[in-house]
């Protein structure tokens, strides 16, 4: 992996929704690295958010990028769902799957996965439709600014949910750290995190352009969480590395943390 790597504002010239869909979530067809990664996810995301877990009035799930699948599971958790990310591109690309537009991607593959896990493949068409009516906002968001989601009004929400978004929008331990700090701030106390690393992350391709990858520690992940006022609830480590044509990792992490009820 050559030539320029791509970092901040670059996102909005050099990060193409749809390149970005077709290397990591073709899933069926898609390369056997990319698809147990999503596999792992989906399942992670399954148990967190099943009946008895996690789950609540609002969710917000920060860096959603143009994947839906990160809140098949949550939608029936939860109310109201807000997504948001950097790039207007990023929403509008998941708005157009929420809106069931034409030439929206085709997410179906996962959304049977999930509803295999919970018991009914055959409900997937009523789940789309959960999830569609749950999103009820899309907001643009900076993560590396004190208030991520800027002048938007939102309440305190009871998770927040980050999936493979920190490592890639910060530039260092320092801003990750800060940047952890500033989504438990959006929690209510007792709300959780839920987060997603790809660790010893370097670098990672969408098309042709390289863009710039956070190289984190499982202990970095969860020293940021405690320093930010949460205590770790679970974690997942897998080995499993994404294709190295796309994307150099070692191993993915999934992590659940509760901001300090008494906060
Ligand atoms: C690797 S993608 C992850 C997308 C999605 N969460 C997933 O699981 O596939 C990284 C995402 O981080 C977003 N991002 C980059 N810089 C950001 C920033 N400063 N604040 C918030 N999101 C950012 C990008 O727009 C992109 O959607």
């Amino acid at each position: 992996m050559e030539g320029k790597v791509y970092t901040g504002e670059d996102y909005k010239t050099k990060f193409n929704p749809r390149d970005y869909l077709k290397t990591y979530y073709a899933f069926d067809s898609g390369t056997v690295a990319e698809n147990e990664i999503l596999k792992f996810l989906l399942n992670n995301l399954f148990e967190t958010f099943s009946p008895g877990g996690v789950g609540g009035d609002i969710l917000i799930d920060v860096g959603t990028g143009p994947t839906i699948y990160q809140l098949l599971s949550a939608c029936e958790a939860f109310r109201e769902i807000i997504v948001s990310d950097y790039l207007e591109l990023n929403l509008r690309e998941a708005d157009k799957w929420l809106k069931k537009e034409p030439g929206a991607y085709d997410w179906s593959p996962a959304v049977q996965y999930v509803c295999e896990l919970e018991g009914d493949r055959s409900k997937w068409q009523e789940k789309e439709a959960r999830l569609q009516r749950t999103v009820t906002r899309l907001l643009t968001c900076d993560v590396n600014q004190p208030r991520p989601l800027g002048s938007a009004q939102v309440p305190a929400v009871d998770c927040v949910l980050t999936l493979l978004a920190l490592e890639c929008a910060c530039r260092d331990v320092d801003a990750y750290q800060a940047a952890i700090r500033s989504l438990v701030g959006l929690l209510k106390p007792g709300g959780h995190l839920v987060t997603s690393v790809a660790l010893h992350l370097q670098n990672y391709m969408v098309g042709h352009s390289k863009f710039f990858g956070l190289p984190l520690e499982k202990e970095t992940v969860e020293k940021a969480l405690q320093e930010a006022g949460c205590q770790v609830l679970k974690s997942q480590y897998s080995p499993i590395n994404y294709s190295e044509a796309y994307c150099i990792n070692e191993g993915l992490y999934f992590v659940v943390a509760r901001k300090d009820p008494g906060a």
